[in-house]
């Protein structure tokens, strides 16, 4: 869809002629049109490279030739892939700078629905840890589905305000915040932005953005770094209140290394370094980027003696549904078996009583009377659990009658518990009962759409 580009707010076009003045009329024509579709792999899910433009700025992602109706792939529901505009990957880039020794402790703090964090769980170690925040509590729901299929298991998710991670004190060694802002970077995709776009929301936008910047800073330990980014180029909602937060602490400039070919427009602004996308320059959508690093003296997290918050330990494990246990400590909450990773025992706790936490561990098990049945959190998991559970590999059809959770007919031998799969990657589990079976998708994910025809799958060509 094209919108005239006389249909842009003046005070927007005035303000992009200021900014830009060599190349304003060629960047207010490239608003007109959309930005290439992309999707970043799951390398873990999805094994071979399609044979498709590579994004340059990051390892795993590639530009598609159209937009293919996804929902129709059952590799996307299995978590084999993300799909995201190609500008917000260079955050692979600005994270490559981060430079700390031993394991991280990562905060996305603006996180729903989970681009940006799904791409930092493949960027940090696996022993490492991601704690993904979001404020707003109906976007948390989504924000845990995708980070769920993306299939590992060393990330919490809570629905906490910026204050609360100041509050902690200096805990974590990456800060990512990817702020809400005035969207200018959308308009292309999204021309109904244009309609929400005035001078005093953008206003408002950089006031919110302070405020965020000011009360999660103390979060960040003294060397850490901050990431910050916007999908808007309005300067006051970027290198401006990066400018604004000297007024809080010390920190200095990172700058990223580019290449010519990339198209990136470097700026620098009192001695801080910004990347921007620009419509008429990249093939992503608008976007800003900065990375800072925190040299002010901070206070360390003063952990308690003893938490109120006791792990039960569980009496029996499953036979083989998790290969490597001795990094996790496992726990029983109520009739729920779960895992953490080992190594973050304490600080995951401490999150537990300062923050909501909405999600601290792997729910991987349910005790039913005597049995325990297996979650689809462990069918999604990146560390195989296939030799426990025998793969039953399905057809396109009925993978997405699967997802659907529709009523279909099987042909099912051998084991009781089977992980139905597409191309090798499991989708979720399935329970033999002999003539039938039961589905064990969540009921909450079921793909519901009714029409499935002409479902190309974009890397069988
Ligand atoms: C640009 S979006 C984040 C996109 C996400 N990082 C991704 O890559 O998928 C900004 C997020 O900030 C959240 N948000 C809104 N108001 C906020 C506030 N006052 N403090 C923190 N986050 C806020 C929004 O709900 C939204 O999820």
């Amino acid at each position: 869809m094209t919108t005239p580009s006389n249909h842009w707010p003046s005070d927007f076009v005035g303000r992009i002629r200021e900014q830009f003045p060599q190349t304003a009329d060629d960047f207010i024509q490239a608003l007109d049109f959309q930005a290439r579709v992309s999707v970043r792999l799951n390398k873990q899910k999805y094994r071979s490279a399609p044979n498709l433009a590579p994004v340059p700025w990051a390892n795993q992602a590639c530009f598609l030739d159209e937009r293919p109706v996804f929902a129709l792939d059952p590799l996307w529901h299995a978590g084999a892939y993300y799909v995201q505009e190609a500008s917000s990957m260079f955050l692979e880039q600005a994270f490559n700078q981060v430079n700390v020794e031993g394991p991280k402790m990562v905060l996305d703090l603006c996180a729903a629905p989970g681009g940006k964090s799904t791409h930092l769980n493949s960027l940090i170690q696996d022993d490492d840890l991601l704690v993904s925040n979001e404020v707003i509590r109906s976007r948390v729901p989504i924000l845990i589905e995708n980070l769920t299929k993306w299939g590992h298991s060393n990330f919490v998710v809570s629905n906490s305000d910026a204050k609360q991670f100041g509050e902690l004190g200096a805990l974590f060694d990456v800060l990512v915040i990817d702020a809400p802002c005035s969207g200018e970077g959308l308009f292309r995709r999204d021309p109904e932005a244009a309609n929400e776009w005035s001078p005093e929301n953008a206003k408002l936008c950089s006031v919110r953005q302070r405020r965020i910047l000011a009360e999660s800073w103390p979060a960040l330990k003294q060397g850490g770094y901050l990431i910050y980014s916007t999908c808007t180029f309005n300067p006051a909602e970027n290198e401006e209140n990066l400018d604004w937060l000297r007024s809080q602490g010390g920190f200095e400039s990172v700058r990223i290394p580019l290449q010519d070919e990339w198209n990136i427009d470097e700026l620098e602004h009192n001695g801080i370094y910004g990347y921007r996308f620009l419509p008429h320059k990249v093939k992503g959508e608008g976007f800003f980027i900065s990375v800072l690093k925190k040299t002010e003296e901070t206070t360390a997290v003063r952990f308690p003696k003893k938490f109120k918050t006791r792990l039960q330990r569980p009496a029996s494990l499953p036979n083989g549904w998790i290969q490597t246990t001795e990094n996790k400590i496992f726990f029983q909450h109520n009739d729920q078996l779960k895992f953490i990773p080992a190594a973050w025992e304490r600080e995951i706790l401490l999150l537990f009583e300062k923050l909501n936490l909405v999600k601290g561990g792997t729910h991987f098990g349910t005790l039913k009377k005597k049995d325990i049945l297996p979650e689809h959190e462990l069918a999604m998991l990146n560390e195989r659990v296939s030799e426990a559970f025998e793969l039953l590999e399905l057809t396109q059809e009925d993978a997405l009658k699967y997802l659907a959770r529709d009523n279909f007919q099987l042909q099912l031998s051998g084991k009781n518990w089977q992980l139905a799969a597409f191309a090798g990657t499991p989708l979720g589990f399935v329970k033999n009962l002999g003539t039938r079976f039961n589905n064990y998708y969540p009921k909450e994910w079921r793909l519901r759409m009714q029409d499935r025809g002409n479902s190309g799958l974009w890397y069988r060509r």
